[in-house]
């Protein structure tokens, strides 16, 4: 059984985490993964005695989600027992449900995706149902009624995420009237939805925070960067950026400096994930406060995977631990980080 305390701990140190009791180990060949869009292992489902896992991945548009494909690709090695299936779905839904189908028709052991977005995976996921293929989500959320369609959730509780910054607001910038830009997150994925949610409950009862402007930026450091010009455009008076992940404060950064402002003092900036770029950014002035979220998730799959696959139980949410940094504590964490 993997217990959500352990599951937190193994997250927050990054370590592999084999320790409980394992049925299906045995070494391997070669890593073959890849990470090219669409693409399998060249094997086919069996493996040997590997454990064949289809993962389909979002994609790779920011730093947060290059580091978790690594910690998966590092964690489901042939070494560890697997046979990695691994495609990249280019933030398209329909590549994900393409690479799922594929994964069903290969017959793999288990399916693990992180979806892209929240709505219109009952289809497919009834598919793997059918085919008896237990489903794993790591990282974002499906929006269904029906709870058996995957065996269990990993991730950060990204609700907390935005409720943590909008705290940290409250506390730090918003004692006076502040007019507050958002850069979203892809529209309709969980994190997006949740962290807007979020920030939203926890600065409702403070009259002094305005969102003035709240757009979509996917995540990525050049969609960031367009809209933040955008938002600077049409609004001479911007006191803060809230953005939904650091890749698109980057991009902020780069667009609050074009036009002639310094980020983090006459623009200040708070974002989520906490990845090398976004804590240097941080530790150099230029962010105001950041909140983790975790991205070595491999770890912890690996370990569901061999759990269930020894006829284990897993609980169906399991919730990583994030940390959050202001400027000193970046300062301090940044020699050691791993991503
Ligand atoms: O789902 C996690 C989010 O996806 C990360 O915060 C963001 O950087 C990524 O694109």
């Amino acid at each position: 059984m993997v217990s959500k305390k352990f599951s937190m701990r193994a997250a927050a140190a990054g370590v592999a985490v084999l320790a409980l009791g394992l049925s299906a180990c045995s070494s391997g060949g070669d890593d073959d993964n890849t990470a090219d869009p669409g693409s399998s292992s060249s094997e086919g489902s069996g493996g040997g005695d590997t454990i064949s896992v289809g993962f389909s991945q979002v994609g790779s548009e920011s730093g947060w989600r290059a580091a978790n494909t690594k910690s998966i690709q590092e964690s489901l090695t042939k070494e560890n027992g697997f046979d990695l299936k691994f495609s990249d779905a280019q933030q398209k839904q329909e590549n994900q449900i393409q690479a799922i189908r594929s994964y069903i028709a290969q017959g793999v052991k288990y399916i693990a995706f992180s979806p892209v977005v929240e709505t219109g995976w009952d289809a497919v996921l009834q598919e793997a149902k059918a085919a008896n293929i237990p489903v794993i989500l790591t990282d974002r959320a499906v929006d269904t009624q029906d709870k058996t369609l995957y065996k269990t959730f990993i991730g950060s509780d990204f609700v907390e995420e935005g409720k943590r910054i909008g705290e940290w607001v409250n506390e730090n910038v918003a004692t006076e009237p502040i007019n507050v830009v958002e850069l979203q997150g892809t529209t309709g994925s969980a994190p997006a939805i949740d962290r807007k949610q979020g920030f939203e409950d926890a600065t409702k009862s403070n009259t002094n925070v305005k969102i003035i402007a709240s757009q979509t930026g996917d995540f990525t450091r050049d969609g960031g960067k367009k809209v933040m010009e955008g938002f600077l455009q049409a609004n001479p008076d911007i006191d803060l950026v809230y953005a939904h992940n650091d890749d698109m404060a980057l991009g902020a950064i780069e667009a609050i400096e074009a036009a002639g402002k310094v980020p983090g003092k006459d623009i200040k900036i708070v974002s989520i994930d906490g990845v090398k770029d976004g804590m240097q950014a941080l530790a150099d002035g230029k962010i105001n406060y950041i909140v983790e979220c975790n991205p070595l998730l491999g770890p912890d799959l690996a370990d569901i995977i061999k759990t269930l696959d020894s006829g284990g139980t897993v609980e169906p949410r399991i919730v990583t631990h994030d940390d959050a940094f202001d400027q000193a504590a970046a300062k301090e964490a940044l020699p050691t980080r791993q991503y």
